[in-house]
Order: C-alpha cells, then structure tokens, then sequence
C-alpha cells in the first residue's frame, strides 16, 4: 500500500513515500475505506516538521474521505459504496468534550490518511456531505467542524448576527461560508487585498486588510456602529487577540482556535473583563456534531473552497505552498 511517511529529522525535505502492509479486511464494527481525499491544515504541517512532538515514521494527515470497500459484522451505519469522511476525535462521539490532546488523532498521535486504504471501527467516519468529492469531503474533518462548532454549536449563531474572522486560511473561509449560510454579517481580515476581493465575492459583508490597518480592532468595531461583534473565530491567537478583544461587543463570544502568532502571550485582562465576553478555547468537535454540520451542507448546497489539489506524492510541495501563505481556503491532496 502507498503512503507518505513523516522523515528523520522531521521537515519537507525528509516527508517522503513510503510503502506499508494493506490493511487487510474489516473485523466486527470496522470498516475498510478506500483513502481518495484529504486536505491540509495548520497542524498538519506542525506534524510533518515537528513542531507538534516527535512523529517520525508517521503517517501523516488528520482529513481522509472517500470509498466504503467492505464492511465488518455488526456495521449497520455504512454500506459498501458509500462516500465517508474521517473524524478529527474518533474517540469523542458526543455530548461535552472528553479529550484535550492529539494522542488519538490521526495523523498525530495515530497514523493518519496519507495512504491508499485504511481499516478502522466505523465510529470514526460520519457520512460525507451528499454531492461532495472525496477532497471537499474530507476539508470538513478538521478546518470545516471547527468554524461550525465555533460559530453554531458553541457560539449559537443567529441570523443578523456579526462576525469576524481573521485572514482567509482553510478555517476562515469554512467559516464565512457557514455564518452567510446562517444569514449573520461578516467582516473579514486579510494581508491580501486580492484575497479580499475573493471573500467579498463570497458574501463578506466588510473586508479590511490587517497589513495596512494595525488598528483593526478599533475599525471593526466602528463597522458595528461602536457596538462590536458577536462573534470571533480567532485563529491568530496572542498576536491577534487583544484586537479582537477591541473588536468584540460587550456580552460577545471569542472562539479562541488557533496559534498562527504563537502559543503564548499577553492577554489584555481588564479589557477582556469589561466587555464581559466570553473567551472560549475549543478543539474541532465530535461525532455527533459532525453529523449535524453534514445535515446542514445537505441542506444548504454549500460547496468548500478548495484552493489548489495535489497528488499524493507531492504532499510535500503542498505544504511548501501553504508555508508560501499563497492559499485561499482549503488545500486538497488526491489519494
Ligand atoms: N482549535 C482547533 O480546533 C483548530 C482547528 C483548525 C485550525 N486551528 C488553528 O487555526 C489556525 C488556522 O488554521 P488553518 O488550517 O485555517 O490555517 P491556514 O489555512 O494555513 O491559514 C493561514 C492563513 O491565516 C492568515 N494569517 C496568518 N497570520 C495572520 C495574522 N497575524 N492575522 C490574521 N490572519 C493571519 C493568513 O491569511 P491571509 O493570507 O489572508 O493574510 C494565512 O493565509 C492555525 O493556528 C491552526 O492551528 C485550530
């Protein structure tokens, strides 16, 4: 079976093909899927270059869709024939969240989909979104159920709501596509005025360019009429969030996801305080939840923006392009 493995020492140069032994048939509850999608992610590439902990030898990537090829006893759920997409948590199906580290996620703690077929327990797929190749379904596991449980599961977004999201990676855009689907206004940040115009063709309501305007708390909040945001999807972390903070109104919800800035800093306490906004740290979501986001795009016909799509054996010039920042939304690999 083909596969990509994470090198020794950890970086582009080393990530290379590598062959492993074909999983074999499904036991009870598992099922066997032909691997035909994945997409990139931020943490992916923490993964393959080391930045997240040792993983030499891995295979890498959190997202995988494609082919159900056989099922084991007691698998009701899927049939041989159907498109399925990878959970980012298989262990955590539902309710409260149950783990707080990437020890059973593929493609960090376990090997991920970068390979031909994989054999897993049912449980960790859902269903892929009706319409969907297997690239755009799998950009659903990681960067597509994160801006979902940010902006709808955990930030209960309402139609007329606004939101900001910062700059135009894999999870901003998922996350503008998703708050326009829901009927909310958005404003959107960018280092590309280019890339702006993309958003704006997407339905973003404000666009401003973060390289030029430093003070983009402030302008944000001035957009709202003075009274700020209901939403933050902050994927910049410590380098951005005493501008959002600025940006947010009194009683608002921050989702703090990511670390494109770094993994620590300084936090404006008082400011944060006296919006009385709700500062919430999440990681992607479960099950249950992703089943939901599926029976939305169902019903909404919303289809991911999937930049550029690489093949397998060129895994690494696809994160060579992501590191570039050229990307605008999703970056898909074909298996
Ligand atoms: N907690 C979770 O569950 C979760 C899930 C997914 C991702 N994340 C995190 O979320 C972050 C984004 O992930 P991703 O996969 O969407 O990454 P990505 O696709 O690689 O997005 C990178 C984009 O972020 C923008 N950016 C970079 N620095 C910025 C800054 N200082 N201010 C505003 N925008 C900035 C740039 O947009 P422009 O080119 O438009 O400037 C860049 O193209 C990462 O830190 C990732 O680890 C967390």
């Amino acid at each position: 079976m083909r596969t990509m493995i994470v090198g020794n020492p950890m970086n582009l140069d080393q990530l290379a093909a590598g062959e492993r032994e074909d999983p074999g048939q499904p036991g009870p509850g598992e099922i066997r899927v032909k691997v035909q999608g994945s997409s990139l992610n931020f943490h992916d590439l923490g993964v393959v270059t080391g930045r997240m902990g040792e993983a030499s030898g891995r295979i890498p990537l959190a997202d995988g869709a494609g082919t159900v090829e056989a099922i084991g006893a007691d698998v009701s759920e899927f049939a041989v024939g159907d498109m399925v997409v990878s959970c980012f948590f298989p262990d955590w199906q539902d309710g409260t969240p149950t783990v707080g580290d990437f020890s059973r996620t593929p493609g960090d703690g376990i090997d991920g989909f970068a390979r031909d077929a994989v054999v897993l327990p049912a449980t960790a797929f859902t269903r892929a979104p009706k319409g969907y190749d297997a690239v755009e379904a799998a950009t659903i596991t990681t960067a597509g159920l994160t801006a979902w449980r940010a902006l709808v599961v955990d930030g209960k977004l309402k139609a007329g709501d606004t939101v900001l999201l910062l700059g135009t990676g894999g999870v901003s855009i998922w996350a503008l596509q998703i708050a326009k689907m829901m009927g909310a206004v958005v404003a959107i940040t960018s280092s590309s005025d280019e890339k702006l115009a993309r958003a704006k063709a997407l339905g973003a309501d404000f666009c401003l360019n973060y390289g030029t305007t430093p003070g983009w708390g402030k302008a944000i909040a001035d957009w709202t009429g003075g009274r700020g945001v209901d939403h933050v999807v902050e994927v910049g972390g410590p380098g951005t969030l005493a501008q959002s903070i600025e940006a947010v109104r009194v009683g608002g919800h921050i989702s703090l996801i990511g670390v494109l800035t770094g993994g620590a800093g300084e936090v404006p306490t008082a400011a944060l305080m006296s919006r009385q906004a709700r500062l919430q740290g999440l990681i992607v979501g479960s099950r249950r939840e992703q089943q939901e986001f599926v029976r939305a795009l169902d019903a909404s016909g919303i289809r991911p923006v999937v930049d550029r799509r690489f093949p397998l054996e060129q895994l690494a010039e696809a994160f060579r392009y992501e590191t570039s920042g050229g990307h605008f939304g999703k970056i898909g690999i074909e298996v």
